[in-house]
Order: structure tokens, then C-alpha cells, then sequence
């Protein structure tokens, strides 16, 4: 098994071992993170068998340890809750954190991947209802930049996920990194300005918590599909 930082963390197993989605998208759940390629068999995803109903599917990209992907499957129990997470071991402490739980929120799955690279083959035109970018990485270095999660091209993707009158929110309190995804954004014709929320409307996240008790601005906006 590969190791992590730290103690191992094993993954639960059988019944338990229902939230997290890589055995099923990549053929195994110790296969994730950078390059994943999802199997052909399971293309097109079918998101109602895998909640066992249709819902509006609601997608939050990076959810580390998860308390906010937790906070909006439980404040939304009609709808279908999928988080994106590139780090291995956010993944895999809530899968364990999750999966023998019998209080979890079923209708709640994560996926060990990298949103940028695999949302488009997950999740097809008009599929989403919401996208939640929580706090990105600023990737503060210049030869980082590329890495930011929401570039013109990402954009578009996600745009194009959209199910009309989908929504993107994002939440960051590093204004410029907000800024230039609002300006990747502003680059395509099916989305809105941006339209600024209140605390509150969301379930807050870890490092929103974190913000506010040290006082910090944060920026709040979502933007739609036309
Ligand atoms: C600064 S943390 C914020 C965590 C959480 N959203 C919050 O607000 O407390 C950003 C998270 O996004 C994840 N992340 C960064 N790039 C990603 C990508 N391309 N796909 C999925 N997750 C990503 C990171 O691993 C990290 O857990």
C-alpha cells in the first residue's frame, strides 16, 4: 500500500466503503490524483446510479477535510453532492471519517483527482447544478500561475457543465486571486457578472473560519449560466 505522510491511513472496505468513488471511476481507490483517466466502461458517468436516484448534481473542487462538502449534502438533501479533492489524504480520512458512519449524509460521494484535469470527462454538458471553489491555492510563485485552478480554458469547461441557471460560487480571501477568475470568467458569453454574496448563505469552510476569526477580507461572488 503507499505510504502517506504520517501514520498510514487504511481505507474502510465493504459497505463502508461507499463514499469514495475511485474503485469505481479508475478501477481502484489506491488510483487517483494527477493523470487519472477514468475507465472506459463507466463513460458516461451515470451520476443517478451511483446516488441511486436523479437529483441536480452540485460539485465543490478542492474540498480538503471536507466540512463544508459535509455541510451542503446535509443542508441540501435533495440533491446529489460530489467533492474533488487532489490531495490523497483529505480523501482518505474522510472516506474514513464517512464511510462507517451511519448518520453521513447519503447522498454526499468524493472523488482523489485533479478537478482541472478530469471534470470535463466526469461530467457532461448541463450536468451540474452548482460549482463550489472554496478558498483555491493561490500558487503565489509566477512558474505556479499555471496552476491556478480557474483559467480561461477551465472556464469554458465549466460553463459548459453548467446545467443553465447553474451557478459557480467562489469564496477566497486573496482578492487577487478572485479577480483573475472573475476576468477568466468574464471571458465567456454564458456566464453573468459577478454578483456578490453574504456570509451565510453558504456553509462556511475550515479556512473560512480560520479568516474570519483572524479578521481577514474575504470575497464572496457567484457567477451563472445565462
Ligand atoms: C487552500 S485549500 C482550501 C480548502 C477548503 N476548500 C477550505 O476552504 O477550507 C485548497 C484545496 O484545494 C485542493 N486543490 C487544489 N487544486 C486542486 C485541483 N486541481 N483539483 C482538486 N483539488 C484541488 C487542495 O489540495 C486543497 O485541499
Amino acid at each position: 500500500m503507499p505510504r502517506l505522510r504520517g501514520p498510514t491511513i487504511t481505507l474502510p472496505e465493504g459497505e463502508n466503503a461507499w463514499p469514495l468513488l475511485n474503485a469505481h471511476l479508475f478501477g481502484g481507490n489506491h488510483i487517483g490524483g494527477h493523470n487519472v483517466v477514468p475507465r472506459a466502461e463507466v463513460l458516461p458517468v451515470d451520476w443517478a446510479a451511483i446516488y441511486g436516484r436523479a437529483a441536480p448534481l452540485h460539485l465543490e473542487i478542492g474540498y480538503n477535510r471536507g466540512k463544508f462538502l459535509v455541510a451542503l449534502a446535509e443542508r441540501m438533501p435533495a440533491a446529489n453532492v460530489i467533492g474533488i479533492e487532489i490531495r490523497r489524504r483529505y480523501c482518505w480520512r474522510l472516506a474514513n471519517m464517512l464511510g462507517p458512519d451511519p448518520e453521513a449524509p447519503r447522498n454526499l460521494r468524493f472523488v482523489w483527482a485533479d478537478a482541472r484535469a478530469t471534470s470535463r470527462v466526469l461530467f457532461g454538458p448541463d450536468s451540474l447544478a452548482g460549482v463550489y471553489i472554496n478558498f483555491p491555492d493561490p500558487w503565489w510563485k509566477k512558474r505556479h500561475a499555471k496552476r491556478r485552478l480557474v483559467n480561461v480554458g477551465f472556464a469554458h469547461e465549466l460553463a459548459e457543465m453548467l446545467a443553465p441557471g447553474g451557478r459557480i460560487w467562489v469564496k477566497s480571501d486573496v482578492p487577487a486571486i478572485a479577480d483573475e477568475f472573475a476576468e477568466a470568467f468574464a471571458e465567456v458569453p454564458a456566464l453573468s457578472a459577478p454578483t456578490p454574496f453574504e456570509q451565510g448563505t453558504l456553509p462556511p469552510t475550515h479556512r473560512e473560519m480560520s479568516c474570519m476569526a483572524q479578521g481577514l477580507p474575504i470575497v464572496r461572488y457567484h457567477v451563472d449560466r445565462r
